[in-house]
């Protein structure tokens, strides 16, 4: 049998790299290994990677040499930032820079780099239309992302640019779930500016990453959208009210309502619903649901997602609400 390709997989623990590591282990007769690479190799995620058969290894962002020799033999890097542990743009760009210069100085032959639009492009800093966040962003969390682009076009290892979409799971663990309205009932409440949301299973993300290593030189240089299902606010209300077995209504948000809401990264998140709705088409001509298919036949429609999930979105007044995570 010939010998395994390996994917470098940062992120591995989480939700991105770890359902691209589990895609791998769903295809062993497939051409590929995955390598996890983690800060803590002794943690109880990366130990069950390890009891799984993949080869753990440690590597940190932040510690640019680590990341060399977790690239080092591998055919492949799966490169994925956590702007979120510590919201810092300029950390998160450092951080997408070490991958990119580890990338080229392995010889790595293809990187995935997880990533999302610079918002910048379209909504320069002096456009009133967004507020300006930490002097110099729209949106933090995309435009680190988008920026990194160049610097891996720059690095020069054969690089496809994945860009990402909202996860389904933000309605479990990142405080959007449905929440009571005035008169008792389920409230979706988002600010969607009446737009559509490109959306997708986080699980899926993986397996369409695995597509594109598949595909390899033919992605090379590209930049692939993806998402399971692009729907409206009612849209995506009345599929969760089917599933859950009871009437959710959508409540379009106003945008700087959101914004106030106070919680860390409000700003951030309400520019970039505000974002994605005055740019509503190019943002979902830029996620292409037939090719997300292509890449992952089993991608989850958000029908099929909450039909796995709706029992772990938490409802406000149950016990499942009393466990739930703060918004983020
Ligand atoms: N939530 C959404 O709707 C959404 C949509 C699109 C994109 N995103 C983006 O997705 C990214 C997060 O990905 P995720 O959801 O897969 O994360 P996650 O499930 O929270 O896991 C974070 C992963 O990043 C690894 N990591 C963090 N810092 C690291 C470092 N310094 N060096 C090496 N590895 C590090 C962690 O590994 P160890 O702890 O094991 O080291 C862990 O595996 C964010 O940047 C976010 O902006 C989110």
């Amino acid at each position: 049998m010939a010998e395994k390709k390996i994917i470098a997989v940062v992120g591995a623990t989480g939700a991105q790299g770890g359902g691209l590591v589990r895609a791998i282990l769903a295809n062993p007769a497939g051409p590929f290994a995955a390598r996890a690479i983690t800060r803590r190799p002794d943690s109880d995620r990366a130990r069950a990677l390890a009891a799984a058969g993949v080869e753990v290894v440690g590597g940190d962002a932040d510690d640019p040499p680590t990341l060399r020799s977790a690239f080092d033999g591998a055919h492949g890097a799966y490169c994925v930032t956590n702007y979120w542990e510590h919201m810092s743009p300029e950390r998160e760009l450092r951080q997408a820079s070490a991958m990119a210069r580890a990338a080229r100085q392995s010889g790595v032959s293809h990187v995935v780099w997880s990533t999302l639009e610079d918002t910048r492009e379209r909504v320069p800093l002096d456009d009133a239309r967004l507020p300006t966040i930490q002097g110099r962003y729209k949106v933090p969390h995309f435009d680190a992302k988008g920026e990194a682009d160049e610097v891996f076009a720059r690095e020069g290892s054969p690089t496809t640019y994945l860009r990402t979409a909202f996860y389904w799971d933000n309605f479990i663990f990142f405080g959007m779930g449905p929440r009571r309205g005035a008169d008792g009932g389920l409230v979706l409440a988002l600010p969607l500016g009446e737009a559509r949301l490109p959306g997708i299973a986080a699980e899926d993300i993986g397996k369409c990453a695995l597509g594109v290593f598949q595909r390899g030189a033919e992605l090379v240089g590209k930049h692939v959208g993806i998402a399971g299902e692009i729907l409206s606010g009612p849209e995506m209300a009345g599929a969760m009210g089917r599933a859950l077995g009871q009437p959710v209504q959508f409540l379009d948000v106003p945008f700087n309502a959101y914004r106030a809401l106070g919680f860390p990264g409000a700003d951030d998140l309400g520019n970039m619903f505000e974002y994605q709705a005055l740019y509503e088409e190019e943002f979902c001509r830029s996620r292409d649901v037939a090719l997300s298919r292509s890449l992952a036949p089993d991608i989850q429609s958000f029908a099929a997602w909450l039909e796995r999930n709706a029992a772990r979105i938490p409802i406000p007044g149950t016990a499942a609400d009393a466990e739930a995570p703060p918004p983020a």
